[in-house]
């Protein structure tokens, strides 16, 4: 008998954390190391809400919270969805979970079962492949394009379901790549969506305030208000608010739903930090006034890199609309042979000669289901940016 289960042998490690860790392990062998792989802002956590967390552990908010989480945070999550997304909930149509990450595999938890598919568009985020598999459900995976600014097709959506997706897993903006989906490119998605009613709709909105320029976020409920009972709408707190570490996400959705996922966390986490909890409801109700400051200066640092790469000879960088993430195409470098003498055949290839010969980290896109392009995350300073982007430049100049 096998003493490790055999769902581990569908899982990876995450790419991204893999990437962190070589950075780091070169950084400590003395080696000048630029990491680009992180996923999380590098400003700290606002003072208002910080205040909030110290506040609650001196009231003696130190117990444990109700399942699904403090009825402060619920309600606050309640006019969350009102205020920004004109979208109706009530409180107990809502749930907190440790993360964004939590949530939703409490909702893959709840809900798959052995051959039901769940349709993700590439690229994907690491998890979201990972987690369906280690329910027990199947990744089905549809192509974006880079010429479609790696934005998902109607009609290849259309193709994708069968009568066996339970899921429809979107993510806009997205990680990796940045791309969002304006009212009317997300309206043409859910005209679809309308026409498979067996279909319910995951949807990570994780990077809803960082987009840049005059784009408009939409959620496809708000877009299409007949999918409400079958969508389970997903945000969380650790990126809008440089929160990463405090581990909040939350969903709203149709409450047999909610009840599902109550009763796994019931009996996995018994729910999500009390402390932290109450650092979110300061963040959702507080002063918002750092979202667009923080925009700003990512927008600024998009435009940077981007401007930057496409000065890198055979790389190619679309400018995303969202995130703090950018997906150039390395197509250029493949078949050319690096400074060490090495060929370059794959995306993995470029990223590790990348590494090797110039100190940058940076992920290579077959890690989120394609290539040959590779993730930058922009989230760190405008001057390690502009140096990484020179060694970037350099490196491929060397690339003959
Ligand atoms: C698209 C996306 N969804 C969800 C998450 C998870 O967020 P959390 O830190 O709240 O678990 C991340 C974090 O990297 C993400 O990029």
């Amino acid at each position: 008998m096998a003493f490790l289960a055999d769902a581990l042998s569908r899982v990876k490690p995450s790419a991204t954390i893999a990437v962190s860790q070589k950075a780091r392990e070169l950084k400590a062998k003395g080696r000048d190391v630029i990491g680009l792989g992180a996923g999380e802002p590098d400003f700290d956590t606002p003072d208002n809400i910080k205040q909030a967390a110290i506040e609650a552990i001196n009231r003696g908010e130190t117990k444990y919270t109700p399942i699904s989480g403090i009825p402060e945070l619920r309600e606050a999550i309640v006019r969350k969805f009102k205020r920004e997304n004109n979208l109706d909930y009530t409180a107990a149509q809502t749930i907190v979970g440790t993360g964004g990450k939590q949530i939703l595999f409490n909702a893959f938890m709840a809900t798959l079962n052995p051959g039901d598919e769940v349709v993700i568009p590439t690229p994907y985020w690491v998890s979201y492949p990972e987690m369906v598999a280690l329910c027990g459900g199947t990744p089905v995976f549809v192509a974006t394009t880079q010429e479609n600014k790696f934005k998902l097709t109607p009609a290849d959506l259309d193709r994708a379901i069968t009568p066996k997706t339970k899921w429809f897993m979107f993510n806009s903006p997205s990680n990796p790549s940045g791309a969002a989906y304006s009212h009317d490119e997300l309206k043409a998605l859910t005209d679809v969506l309308v026409k498979h009613p067996h279909v319910w709709i995951l949807t990570d909105d994780m990077y809803e305030h960082l987009t840049y320029g005059d784009f408009k976020f939409a959620t496809p409920v708000e877009v299409e208000p007949t999918l409400y009972d079958r969508t389970l709408t997903m945000n969380g707190v650790s990126k809008a608010y440089a929160m990463t570490g405090w581990r909040i996400g939350y969903a709203a959705g149709p409450l047999n739903l909610i009840k599902a996922m109550d009763m796994i966390q019931g009996q996995q986490t018994s729910g999500a930090c009390s402390i932290a909890q109450w650092a979110a409801v300061e963040a959702l109700n507080g002063t918002q006034a750092f979202i667009p400051e923080n925009k700003k200066i990512f927008e600024g640092r998009r435009d940077l890199v981007v401007s930057m790469l496409n000065q890198a000879k055979g790389i190619e960088c679309p400018s995303p609309e969202g995130a703090f993430y950018v997906y150039p195409s390395c197509k250029g470098l493949i078949g050319k042979t690096a400074p060490s003498g090495k060929v370059i055949e794959t995306d993995e290839d470029f990223v590790s000669e990348l590494l090797e010969s110039e100190g940058v980290a940076v992920v290579h896109g077959s890690a989120f289901g394609l290539g040959p392009n590779f993730r930058i995350s922009y989230a760190t300073s405008e001057a390690q940016l502009e140096e990484a982007c020179k060694r970037i430049q350099r490196f491929c100049a060397a690339c003959k």
